[in-house]
């Protein structure tokens, strides 16, 4: 039978289950930053005007895997398959999705809504969709803009580097943004805005976030306030997982529980009208 998102019991059930795993993976490897770059890898090929690419697994694609910035992403791949195997009724598209999800949870950020039912591809969109780190601002929005995102959405995101590190031999940029990379908070960007902390990696589009006014707003809102970065964060990455996908949500199953919403406050509204009615006659 299907269940509030087009998939059916069994599967969502299977989702849990999956969730339950993916947390114990990603603790036990401390793989978090590994694990949020892969989702959003898979994800931030998106195309709004050609509704291709986005997180739809494709990245578990050789070719794809290949591209010169999905560098170092074999080895999540090569983990959620431990998963995968667990759970082959999941599509590779949730399960990416679902560990960023997790990722981001289990290392303390935000509770991110997750609506499973992506389906699988193994078309692979063209090299080149994803942010080129040595760039600036106006690229930032080209690309993020092409997936249908916002300035906010692009801050925001960016946030996602409060974990992990950058690898010499995977990215030619070397160290973490923050003193604490396996922890989610909201330190990248009290960091962005010191010019003292020439140890920790600011790349070029970092620091266009600082320098480009309409971006800088968010920063220094971000860095102030963790509720307020915590809240969007999770909005834009629920945005980036969902990319193209639109959740089914089930008209017949909603309409049903709508009409017996109906039926029992008319009744509940009667029953209370008649009440009166007999005490006053009484
Ligand atoms: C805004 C444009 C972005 C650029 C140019 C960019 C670039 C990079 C680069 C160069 C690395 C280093 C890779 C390595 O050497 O291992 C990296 C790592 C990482 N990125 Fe981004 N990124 C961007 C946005 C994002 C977003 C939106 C997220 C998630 C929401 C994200 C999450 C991560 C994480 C968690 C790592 C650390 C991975 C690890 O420790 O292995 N990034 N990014």
């Amino acid at each position: 039978m299907a269940g509030e998102y087009g998939v059916d019991a069994e599967y969502v059930k299977e989702i849990d289950k999956t969730r339950r795993d993916l947390r114990s993976l990603i603790s036990s490897k401390n793989c978090a930053p590994l694990m949020l770059r892969l989702a959003w890898h898979d994800a931030g090929t998106y195309d709004e005007k050609t509704r291709t690419g986005g997180p739809n697994g494709s990245i578990r694609n050789q070719l794809e895997l290949n591209h010169a910035a999905n560098k170092g992403l074999k080895t999540a791949v090569e983990l959620c398959e431990e998963v995968k195997v667990k759970h082959p009724k999941i599509s590779y598209a949730d399960l990416y999705q679902l560990a960023g999800v997790v990722a981001v949870e289990i290392t303390g950020g935000p509770t991110i809504h997750f609506v499973p039912g992506r389906k699988d591809s193994l078309e692979s969109p063209q090299e080149g969709r994803l942010p080129d780190a040595k760039q600036g601002a106006s690229h930032l929005r080209e690309i993020f803009y092409r997936m249908g995102l916002t300035d906010k959405d692009i801050v925001a995101l960016s946030g996602g580097h409060t974990l992990g590190k950058a690898h010499k031999d995977r990215s030619d940029f070397e160290g973490p943004w923050t003193r604490d990379p396996l922890k989610f908070d909201n330190s990248y960007f009290v960091e962005l805005l010191k010019s003292e902390s020439e140890d920790l990696l600011k790349l070029p589009t970092d620091k266009a976030l600082v320098e480009d006014p309409e971006f800088g707003k968010y920063v220094e809102l971000y860095a102030k306030d963790e509720d307020a970065f915590f809240r969007d964060y999770a909005t834009s990455h629920k945005k980036l997982s969902e990319l193209g996908f639109k959740p089914k949500c089930n008209f017949r199953s909603n309409l049903a529980k709508g009409v017996l919403g109906f039926v029992i406050g008319s009744t509940v509204v009667i029953l209370g009208y008649l009440l009166e009615l007999n005490k006053k006659i009484d």
